[in-house]
């Protein structure tokens, strides 16, 4: 009996363990059998190609990584041609394409074109990026634009359409109300915070840009309150993610309400943390006789 089943929306997978977007690679798949992960998130695509941010973009504190990486990707176009092909050629579990648009536009344009290409089994929309028709607010911040932006997403595709939430809001359970409104089939959450670090030596930001997006073990307390409050306000199943490193993390994001769960940063410390938290929680479920889906959002209090 396979204990770890799970779903998300329209797709059922093997495993609740998947990959952050943008933190891991199929070259992983040389220390693992990639059957361990339910699915692969690719890195975030745009329209347009992205060079990303100038260096240092990296910096690593005491309790998690501070990144400004600037969505480097080659845009939509070589991915359809390129990498989609490759992607495809190197999975055999299902793939989620995540993208990005600077406008609700964009956004219907890009995922038009991932329709008619072959091999993509769902997608998770990034709505963390400034929206060039909002002054530059990022969408993910504003409900009425996350609801409009998956209206009009929802309308084109019937495939699993995993909205992508942004944690430097007021009050989540708001945009994951307006996401499930819109027709977003499942939500992914969170995306990086905002974080910053500076060399006292010569006064710099330890980031070229100054501010970066942090992520790692220092953020999981928030991605942990961020779920329990999201699954808490809608019925869709939720894929967490935020300083998920082993598997007894990965348990407290399905008590909070997460379906799957995504490893992000722990990737860069450890090549096989996917590898060992799908067999920790095998072991956990089968030593107390139970199924995913008997401890998903059953935390007390
Ligand atoms: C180096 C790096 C690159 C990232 N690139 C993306 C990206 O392209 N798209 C995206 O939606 N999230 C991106 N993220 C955010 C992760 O997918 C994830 O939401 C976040 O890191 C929180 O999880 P973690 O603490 O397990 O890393 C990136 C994170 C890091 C550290």
């Amino acid at each position: 009996m396979n204990r770890l089943k799970t779903r998300l929306g329209k797709l059922h997978f093997e495993s609740p363990v998947t990959v952050a977007s943008g933190t891991f690679g199929t070259e992983y798949f040389d220390f693992f059998d990639q059957r361990i992960l339910g699915a692969y998130v690719s890195k975030t695509i745009t329209y347009e190609p992205k060079a990303g941010n100038p260096p240092p973009r990296l910096y690593e504190t005491e309790a998690g990584l501070i990144n400004s990486i600037g969505l480097q990707n080659p845009g939509i176009d070589v991915f359809i041609k390129s990498s989609l092909p490759e992607l495809r050629e190197k999975l055999y579990i299902p793939l989620v394409v995540s993208f990005s648009g600077s406008s609700i536009t964009e956004f219907c344009a890009m995922l038009e074109m991932l329709e008619i290409s072959e091999g993509i089994d769902g997608y998770e929309v990034n709505v963390s990026c400034p929206n060039v028709e909002n002054e530059g607010i990022a969408f993910g911040t504003d409900p009425d634009t996350v609801f409009e932006l998956t209206q009009k997403l929802s309308a084109i595709t019937n495939k699993e359409l995993i909205i992508k939430l942004s944690p430097n809001v007021s009050d989540i359970a708001t945009i994951a109300i307006a996401a499930e409104a819109g027709g977003a089939s499942s939500l992914a959450l969170i995306n990086t915070l905002f974080g910053m670090a500076i060399d006292i030596e010569t006064g710099k930001s330890r980031i070229k840009k100054g501010v970066g997006g942090y992520s790692g073990t220092g953020i999981k307390p928030v991605a942990l309150a961020l779920t329990y409050k999201a699954a808490r306000a809608v019925k869709i199943p939720i894929l967490a993610m935020g300083g998920i490193y082993t598997w007894q993390d990965a348990l407290e994001f399905f008590y909070a309400g997460a379906s799957m769960i995504a490893l992000g940063t722990a990737n860069f410390i450890n090549p096989i943390a996917a590898a060992e938290a799908h067999h920790g929680l095998d072991v956990y479920l089968a030593q107390r006789d139970l199924r995913l889906k008997d401890i998903v959002g059953k935390v007390n209090g």
